[in-house]
């Protein structure tokens, strides 16, 4: 790739190819025609159970013990900090000490960090398909060759697996997953999977990162403990974003011993420590009160998943699949065979209603695309019954036209 600067044409490196373009940057804009657009497509959590009074108080306090903290410092992450993620970690069933730890810039540069790590380029990745397309920016930049896992309704298809990492022409290096209310489609990864996939990456020395924003926002009974509870070389991903707020930039990484050493030189490489105050502004924002807030997000989302489930039970063609979701903030619903979501998305917009189409999902070259993802989680209820009932009739539109 080359750009022209000042009239001199500059060669980049081949990995400046994945910059040319945010996969975001069209998320909203095919609504613009429509007054009153609803977008379904936003996967942040609501501002109205952010708990900015929390953080306001915890920033006072952060700033009040600022004397020496504002050189350089931990690496790791604020050890108090740390030792509040333990329970977070045994709340998915792991048990690990504060050194097994490191507090990252949100799990976004965990993957970055692991990536940096292990990818050489042209090194396989095996990713869900569909999967995060935050993860795909990171392993576009490391140029890694992906291969693709489908993913239904008990989460990534085992047998698939077993096939792209047994080939030593794919030269897999790492799997990257979301088992735990998985990121487009909602879809739990069942037990005995879990086993299976370990089982496999252990036989075949490839290394697991589990990422789980959403393991704690469950509807009904908790899910599988995390990956990581059953096997200790996996690694695993936690964030803040989806229980605080995004914007903080605070999440987590639990590595193996003899890769943390690592790690954190990978991170002091990129942005020496996380940022200290906010450190301390999430420790004491925490402090004798995420357990409460997150048994009452669990309520707060699940009244938001039976809203959008009920409005498209409804409103959507008897041909359309809704995956059955038991938590996190998302919903996948499937055309039938031969639809592509990017003509829905053209005529939802119409209908003033804005999704993700399930293409996004997978990486260049190997898309699918008649499923499409919808968020629950950032709308009031009354705007996701409505955005589900429209999307309902630009459904049926979009089959009868293309019948
Ligand atoms: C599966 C998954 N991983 C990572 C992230 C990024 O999280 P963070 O804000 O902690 O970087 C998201 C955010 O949507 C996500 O869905």
């Amino acid at each position: 790739m080359s750009v022209d600067i000042r009239f001199e044409r500059l060669v980049l490196a081949s990995r400046a190819n994945a910059f040319a373009s945010s996969p975001w940057t069209d998320a909203e804009l095919v609504s613009e025609p429509h007054p009153d657009p609803i977008y379904l497509s936003h996967g942040a959590p609501s501002a109205e159970v952010e708990p900015v009074e929390r953080l306001r108080v915890g920033a006072d306090r952060a700033w009040g013990e600022a004397g020496g903290n504002l050189d350089y410092g931990e690496i790791a992450g604020y050890l108090p900090l740390r030792e509040i993620i333990l329970d977070r970690l045994q709340a998915r069933g792991i048990q690990v000490g504060v050194d097994d730890l490191l507090v990252t810039s949100g799990s976004q540069q965990g993957i970055d960090l692991i990536a940096k790590l292990m990818l050489d380029p042209g090194d396989g990745v095996i990713v869900e398909g569909p999967t995060y397309i935050g993860a795909m920016q990171v392993f576009d930049a490391y140029e890694a060759n992906y291969f693709v896992c489908p993913v239904d309704a008990d989460g990534l298809c085992v047998d698939t697996l077993e096939r792209l990492i047994a080939d030593p022409e794919n030269r897999i290096k790492l799997i990257y997953t979301i088992p735990t209310f998985h990121n487009p489609t909602g879809a739990n990864l069942a037990s005995s999977r879990r086993n299976r996939l370990l089982e496999m990456a252990s036989r075949y020395g490839v290394l697991v990162v589990e990422d789980d924003p959403y393991g704690e926002i469950y509807f009904g009974n908790p899910p599988s403990p995390a990956l990581r509870s059953l096997d200790e070389t996996v690694i695993y991903l936690g964030t803040f974003s989806k229980i605080i707020a995004p914007g903080i930039r605070v999440g987590w990484m639990v590595a193996p011993p003899s890769l943390i050493p690592l790690l954190l030189l990978a991170k002091e490489g990129v942005d020496i420590n996380c940022n200290r105050i906010m450190t301390r502004t999430v420790y004491h924002a925490s402090c004798d009160f995420l357990d409460e807030h997150i048994v009452e997000l669990r309520s707060f989302y699940e009244q938001r998943r039976n809203a959008m489930v009920q409005a498209l039970t409804q409103s959507a063609p008897q041909d359309v699949t809704i995956m059955s979701v038991t938590g996190g903030f998302f919903a996948w619903c499937d055309l039938p065979e031969g639809s592509d979501t990017e003509k829905l998305r053209k005529i939802a917009a119409r209908h003033g209603v804005g999704f993700l189409p399930g293409a996004w999902f997978y990486p260049e070259g190997q898309r699918a695309s008649r499923g499409l993802r919808l968020s629950f989680s950032s709308l009031p209820v009354d705007r996701i019954v409505e955005g589900a009932n429209r999307l309902g009739h630009a459904m049926s539109e979009y089959l009868s036209e293309s019948r």
